[in-house]
């Protein structure tokens, strides 16, 4: 298996994966040309990376990475938004060869830290996560800013 930064060619790779893991799929062309220009985003901001996991020209498991100035840190926050493994390659160290790339970029790009959120339901990614040395340090609160509910200010 080599772990290697995706290029263009990977991103029907990298969409598969993210569907995978539960993302919103496109629901129309344009949104599909909207998603890979996302992507291609990580590719030119030097500030955003893309770990892929390849074996026998696979890509079987993805880690997206930002590097975050906090405001009262010297050094970046790395924070990671994504990891998958594909279903059949789980449980084969995949998923610890990645973190451990993002372990070794962490120390070389000047991180104090690695931070990602994951849901309440991904008991199981918790296990593994947990079993990496990573501790729960707070509780994530989001707001879904679609639909039609009042918002504070206008309450
Ligand atoms: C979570 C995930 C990335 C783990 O990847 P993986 O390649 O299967 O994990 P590994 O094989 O590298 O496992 C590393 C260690 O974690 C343990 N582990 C992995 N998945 C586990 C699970 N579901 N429950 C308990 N332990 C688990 C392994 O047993 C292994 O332990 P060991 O080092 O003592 O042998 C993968 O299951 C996945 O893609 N899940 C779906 C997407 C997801 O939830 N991503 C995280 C979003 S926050």
């Amino acid at each position: 298996m080599i772990i290697r930064n995706a290029t263009e060619k990977d991103i029907p790779s990298i969409l598969e994966l993210l569907y995978e893991l539960g993302r919103p799929e496109p629901i129309d062309k344009k949104e599909i040309i909207v998603f890979k220009n996302k992507i291609k985003d990580y590719f030119s901001d030097p500030t955003k990376l893309i770990l892929v996991a390849e074996i026998d020209s696979e890509i079987v498991g993805l880690v997206s990475i930002i590097f975050l100035r906090r405001l009262n840190h010297a050094k970046f926050e790395m924070y990671v938004p994504e990891l998958i493994v594909k279903k059949k390659h789980r449980f084969t160290g995949v998923g610890k060869k990645l973190i451990a790339k993002c372990i070794s970029i962490g120390k070389e790009e000047n991180c104090y830290r690695i931070r990602l959120e994951s849901g309440n339901q991904r008991k199981e990614s918790h296990k593994f996560y947990k079993g990496l040395g990573f501790e729960q340090s707070g509780l994530s609160f989001s707001k879904n800013l679609l639909g039609n509910k009042i918002e504070i200010n206008e309450m």
